[in-house]
């Protein structure tokens, strides 16, 4: 069975080609970083003019890497939700023409579940296992019982972990996204250095707030002159994704104990942070779980987790039909 994955969410416009759920014969990405670099953060407007501008290279480009032709597809897998509108639009307008051009099936994906499940592209997993969703707009823990079967069991207050991660690079002027630049500037740095606030919600034990320590951030830059931001960038960088880290690891290992699960899985851009495996590889250790992350283009938007959650459903016989809308809030 071969699946195209489309994925046009946000500011990355993703193809991927699946064959029977496992082997990936494509996996194109078209990233957007330096269109929205100079604003320290997505526009919407641009995010979906360069969508417009790329989705046909990278479907086409997915496809023959592939080695096949649209009629060669046995269905269609596109992200509907949650994302910007515009973004949202540009993939899903471009699949259902195609689906009925060629009369072959399409589903709409949810963006959420496809993170949820993108660990299933490199490795076996059995059900249940504990996922943190950390990226750019989300900071969600769920108990992942099969597919279609997702408890959740907590999230974010306020901002998303990535979120923090693109404001405090962009409050030291950094560039964007700022996830990965803090992550290897923090390796030249102390991350005992400065020990900003950890946030401990009160309200519920797999909660996660992150304007706290992006407000502290601040407070410390105002603090210093320009020339000593400048000499103690890695220190700085490092502390503050100590601080981060930490905030989520905790969270998620209490979940994995309470609902005795044993493996526990990352995803979303953040899972990509190398400070975050070793912590929760670490403390998963400990506790006597095992931990399991995606490869980094799997833990960013990519067409291949669209691809694969596609393929289950599409598997399970669901169809959608024209009417299916963008939902930029759709919820797990
Ligand atoms: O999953 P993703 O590609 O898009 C969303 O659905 O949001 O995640 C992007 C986010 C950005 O906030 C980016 O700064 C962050 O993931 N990110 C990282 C790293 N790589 C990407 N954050 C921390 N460390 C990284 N290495
Ligand atoms: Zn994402």
């Amino acid at each position: 069975m071969l699946v195209l994955g489309v994925e046009t969410s946000c500011d990355d416009t993703a193809a991927a080609v699946l064959k029977d759920g496992r082997t990936i014969l494509a996996n194109v990405v078209s990233s957007q970083d330096q269109v929205h670099g100079p604003y320290g953060g997505v526009v919407p407007e641009l995010a979906s003019r360069q969508h417009i501008q790329n989705i046909l290279p990278i479907v086409d480009g997915a496809l023959k890497q592939a080695g096949a032709a649209l009629a060669d597809l046995d269905g269609i897998a596109v992200t509907y939700g949650p994302g910007l509108v515009g973004s949202l639009l540009v993939g899903l307008s471009l699949v259902k023409g195609m689906s009925f051009r060629s009369g072959i099936p399409y589903v709409g994906v949810n963006h959420l579940e496809a993170h949820l499940l993108a660990i299933q592209l490199e490795h076996d997993i059995a059900f249940p296992y504990i996922a943190l969703l950390a990226s750019g707009g989300h900071t969600l823990l769920y108990c992942v019982r099969g597919v279609g079967d997702y408890v959740h069991l907590g999230g974010t207050r306020d901002d998303a972990a990535g979120e923090a991660f693109d404001k405090v690079a962009k409050m030291m002027g950094l560039g964007y996204p700022g996830g990965r630049i803090i992550d290897r500037l923090a390796q030249s740095g102390n991350a005992k250095a400065i020990r900003f606030p950890r946030a401990r919600l009160k309200s519920g034990p797999y909660e996660f707030s992150f304007s706290g320590i992006k407000t502290a951030v601040w407070h410390f830059l105002k603090s210093l002159p320009d020339s000593e931001i400048q000499a103690r960038q890695a220190d700085i960088a490092a502390s503050f994704q100590e601080a981060v880290t930490g905030m989520l690891v905790r969270p998620t290992i209490k979940a994995a104990m309470a609902n005795g699960v044993g493996r526990i899985v990352l995803s979303g851009g953040v899972a990509a942070n190398s400070r975050l495996r070793a912590k929760m590889k670490e403390e998963a250790g400990t506790a006597g779980m095992d931990v399991f992350f995606p490869a980094p283009k799997f833990c960013t938007d990519n067409g291949a987790m669209i691809a694969l959650t596609g393929y289950h459903w599409l598997s399970r016989g669901r169809r959608d039909d024209f009417r299916l809308n963008a939902d930029a809030d759709l919820t797990l």
